[in-house]
C-alpha cells in the first residue's frame, strides 16, 4: 500500500495501490510452444506480478524470420527489446522453462543489469552433446522438408510425466495444438539455436541474484540431476522438486508450481 497527498496543499493522505508496483516477471516459454503455456501462472500469480510473456520468433503469434539459423543471442535480444517496448527499463525476474531457461542464461550473460532474479524451470546449464546436436539438425531438416507434425509426434509423449499423459488427455490436446501451430521455420530456427548454445555451467557461481530452480521429478527430457547440479552451483539458489510432474511442470502441477514461485517472489516484497 502506498500513501500520498493527492495534491500539494491538500490536508489528507490518500492510500492507493498501483499494479506497477508488482514484481515484473518475464516468462519465456519452452520449445516448440507459446506463451499460453503460462496461462495458469498468469491466472494464479497475476495479483503479485506484472507478467510479460512473449511468443518467441516463429512461435505462437510471432512471425517467423528466415532460418539462418536463430541464435540464443537473437532470442535474448528480442526479449530485451520487448521490455523496452512495453516501457520496462529496470530489471525483471526472468523465468524460463527449458529452452526459455537457456535464453535466460543468455540474458544473464549479455544483459545482467536487466535481471533481478531467476526462475529456472525444467532446464539445465549444460550444452548439447554431439549426438544431441546432430538430432536437432535432423529435426530442423525434417520440419522444413515435411512440416512440424513428425517433430511434434516424436516430442509430445516425452513432454509429460507418463501419469499425466494417461490421465489428462485435455492437457495432451492443448500441448499438441500449441506445438502444431508453431511454424516450420520456428521449429528449425529454435532447434539450431539450441544446438549452438554455450555451456552455462561456468556462469552459475557468478549468478549473484535470487534464484529458484523448479523441476518435475518425472521429467523425461531433462533429468532431475541436472536441476540439482544447477541449484548447487548457483549461490543461495532454492530448489523446488515437484513430485510426479514431468517436463511441463508448470502446466502439469500448476498449484504446486505457483506455490513455489509465490514463496520465491514473496522475498522480493520483504526487501
Ligand atoms: C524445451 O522444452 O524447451 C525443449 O525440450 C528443450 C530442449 O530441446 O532442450
Amino acid at each position: 500500500m502506498r500513501e500520498q497527498k493527492p495534491q500539494s496543499g491538500s490536508d489528507f493522505i490518500l492510500a492507493y495501490e498501483d499494479s506497477a508496483d508488482r514484481v515484473p516477471v518475464l516468462m519465456i516459454h519452452g520449445f516448440p510452444l507459446n506463451n499460453t503455456m503460462w496461462d495458469e501462472q498468469v491466472a494464479g500469480l497475476g495479483h503479485m506480478t506484472r507478467m510479460i510473456t512473449p511468443d518467441l520468433r516463429g512461435h505462437g503469434e510471432t512471425e517467423a524470420t528466415d532460418v539462418s539459423p536463430y541464435t540464443m543471442e537473437m532470442m535474448a535480444t528480442d526479449c530485451m527489446n520487448l521490455l523496452d517496448f512495453v516501457g520496462h527499463k529496470g530489471p525483471v525476474v526472468v523465468a524460463g522453462l527449458s529452452m526459455g531457461g537457456y535464453i535466460a542464461f543468455e540474458i544473464c550473460r549479455r544483459f545482467p543489469e536487466r535481471v533481478s532474479g531467476l526462475i529456472l524451470a525444467a532446464t539445465k546449464a549444460s550444452a548439447d552433446t554431439e549426438e544431441a546436436k546432430a538430432n536437432r539438425k535432423e529435426s530442423a531438416r525434417v520440419a522444413l522438408a515435411e512440416g512440424v507434425r513428425p517433430v511434434v509426434d516424436g516430442l509430445l509423449p516425452k513432454l509429460l510425466a507418463p501419469g499425466t499423459y494417461d490421465e489428462h488427455p485435455d492437457l495432451v490436446a492443448d500441448l499438441e495444438e500449441m506445438m502444431l501451430a508453431v511454424s516450420a521455420e520456428g521449429v528449425a530456427g529454435a532447434q539450431l539455436a539450441m544446438s549452438q548454445r554455450p555451456d552455462s555451467t561456468g556462469d552459475l557461481q557468478g549468478l549473484q541474484i535470487p534464484t529458484l530452480v523448479v523441476h518435475g521429478t518425472e521429467d523425461q527430457l531433462i533429468p532431475v540431476s541436472e536441476a540439482k547440479a544447477m541449484a548447487e552451483g548457483i549461490p543461495g539458489a532454492k530448489l523446488a522438486l515437484i513430485e510426479g510432474a514431468g517436463h511441463m511442470v508448470n502446466m502439469e502441477q500448476p498449484v504446486a508450481f505457483n506455490e513455489a514461485v509465490q514463496e520465491f517472489l514473496d522475498s522480493f516484497y520483504e526487501e
